[in-house]
């Protein structure tokens, strides 16, 4: 979760569009402009939340890729497999099992992973019945003309620990076993049964030799998760993004080591296995936490990876050129003629999605969660990928350079978007003045930043006065995109008429 030094107060210069309008009297010399105290967030690190999202695939060298869809520009369905198909995508993973998806897909040679949605759990892991059902709808309608290959049960379950998410986690693998019952009573054998979970399921993770999984689901969930796992050949599927803990340690993590491309070598202390990248240090720790509760030799698939494409000013470190240098050489890793395991599984086969396909602009949270797209919303690619694996690194034409590796360290306010919906921005400013704390004690009649009396201004003033007060406990500079981060301050901009 969120790590980060919060903003502290800065005189800005003067409020908003009164700048322009006083200036004329100022010139006169009749009087002052009064002083707003517009606040800023300053960051030099950050830890990030690592929760994503998810998914697999079935002993493929092919890579797959995740199709989110939590977009409202996005191309159609039937246009998105196309793009797949002519990406040779060797499988795709659903977050659903979305019915239009799942026709279009038939007869394409792709394979597919679809998901039960965290909330069927609980209803599935009661009844057999409705196991029976959730199958018949969304498996024997499809299949085998769709090549369904697995079924993943929730998406990152373990991830929160709300009071309705800790329900949702004794019922994981027993759902899990019903829809293994339901299959079987189809004589269905080739779709493989999982759950995608997070690295926060794990407790340690370095050295990988020390991976263990979190005390408060190691037994109760972690050992039957694994037994099912086990005993019916399937996959643990780990969302796993080297970029999260290099942003949050960006000083002792080099970013070549996070890109797949170092020539660092790190010694586990523990087993004297040698580490040449971050990616094969988390998927180990995975592989010794499961090692340390008895099952060593469940295979693991990547459910979700990938880099940020862009993000936020002070989410240092997402661009294009890092993206495509991660993706490329996973894609080499993964999908290359001989598959390179890690150092605790050398030479083993580990099916990877990426994620994702598209980015999503109807995604919350920081500004990376929007960009991690292979392509553009419109489907043009955002820089190129052979997911085949099989283009050398010199083949492709060069990466715009990367502006952003460095963690930024300058001033940064919210503002409210330019031409967004009125009510919604006023509804947005209420919000954050009703969080209290004194965030819009400002912007009352007579105080500083009162005037100029419009939405946009007030907005802006009281979303960075909002993100300033409540970053450090994970707010974000979003408002559902009726917000956006500057590094000018608003109190100098001319735009708030
Ligand atoms: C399971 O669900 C079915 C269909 O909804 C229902 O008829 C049946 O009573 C349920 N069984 C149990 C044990 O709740
Ligand atoms: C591994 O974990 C143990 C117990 O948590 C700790 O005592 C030990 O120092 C760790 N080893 C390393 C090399 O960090
Ligand atoms: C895991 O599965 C293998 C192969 O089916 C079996 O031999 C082994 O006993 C299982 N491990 C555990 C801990 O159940
Ligand atoms: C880097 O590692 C050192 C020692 O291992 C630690 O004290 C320091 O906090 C780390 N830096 C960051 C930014 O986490
Ligand atoms: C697709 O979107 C990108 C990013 O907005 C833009 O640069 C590009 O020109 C667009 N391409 C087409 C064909 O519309
Ligand atoms: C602005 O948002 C409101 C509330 O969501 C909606 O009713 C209204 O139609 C929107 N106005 C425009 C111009 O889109
Ligand atoms: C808000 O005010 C309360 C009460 O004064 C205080 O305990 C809390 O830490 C403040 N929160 C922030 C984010 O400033």
């Amino acid at each position: 979760m969120g790590k980060h030094t919060s903003g502290s107060k800065m005189t800005a210069k003067m409020c908003g569009v009164a700048l322009l309008f006083f200036s004329l009297l100022v010139l006169s010399g009749k009087f002052l402009p009064p002083t707003c105290y517009f606040q800023f967030s300053s960051f030099f690190f950050q830890l990030i939340s690592l929760s994503l999202t998810l998914t697999d695939a079935i002993a493929t060298r092919k890579i797959g890729v995740n199709y989110g869809r939590l977009g409202n520009n996005l191309p159609s369905a039937y246009q998105s497999i196309e793009i797949l198909r002519s990406m040779r995508a060797g499988s795709v993973k659903l977050y659903d099992a979305n019915p239009e998806i799942l026709t279009l897909l038939a007869r394409t040679n792709i394979h597919v992973s679809i998901m039960v949605t965290n909330d069927e759990i609980i209803s599935i892991a009661a009844n057999q019945t409705t196991a029976n059902k959730w199958v018949e709808d969304n498996v024997l309608r499809y299949y085998p003309d769709t090549m369904i290959r697995t079924i993943l049960v929730g998406n990152e379950v373990l991830s929160s620990s709300s009071d309705a998410a800790k329900q949702i986690w004794n019922h994981l693998v027993p759902a899990m076993r019903r829809i293994k019952i339901s299959l079987r009573a189809q004589d269905i054998r080739n779709v493989k049964i999982g759950t995608p979970l997070a690295m926060d399921a794990l407790q340690t993770t370095f050295p990988p030799s020390n991976g263990t999984f979190r005390p408060d689901i190691s037994t109760s969930v972690m050992v039957p998760l694994l037994n099912f796992l086990n005993s019916s050949k399937s996959y643990f599927f780990i969302d796993v993004y080297p970029y999260f803990p290099w942003s949050a340690d960006p000083i002792n993590i080099s970013l070549n080591f996070a890109l797949l491309q170092s020539n660092i070598k790190y010694t586990d202390p523990g087993t004297g296995l040698v580490y040449t990248n971050l990616l094969d240090q988390m998927l180990d720790s995975v592989v010794f936490a499961m090692t340390k509760l008895g099952y060593p030799n469940v295979r693991l698939s990547i459910a979700e990876t990938g880099w940020p494409n862009a993000g936020d000013f002070e989410e240092a470190g997402a661009n294009i050129k890092n993206a495509a240098t991660y993706n490329r050489n996973l894609v080499r890793k993964m999908a290359g003629s001989n598959p390179t395991g890690t150092p605790a599984r050398p030479g083993a086969l580990i099916p990877t999605f990426i994620f994702a396909l598209y980015d999503e602009n109807r995604k919350t949270g920081p500004g990376t969660e929007r960009h991690w797209g292979l392509l553009h919303p419109n489907g043009t690619s955002m820089y190129q990928i052979d997911l085949t694996g099989k283009r050398a690194s010199s083949d492709y034409e060069p990466l715009p350079p990367a502006h952003n590796n460095a963690p930024y360290k300058g001033k940064l306010w919210c503002i409210a978007a330019p031409g967004v919906n009125l009510t919604e921005l006023e509804r947005a400013l209420t919000f954050a003045c009703n969080q209290g704390n004194g965030t819009c004690d400002s912007l009352t009649p007579g105080k500083e930043c009162y005037e100029p009396l419009s939405v946009a201004w007030h907005a802006s003033y009281a979303f960075s006065s909002y993100w300033a007060k409540f970053r450090s406990q994970g707010a974000n500079c979003y408002f559902n995109g009726l917000a956006q981060q500057t590094n000018r301050n608003p109190s100098e901009l001319h735009d708030f008429k």
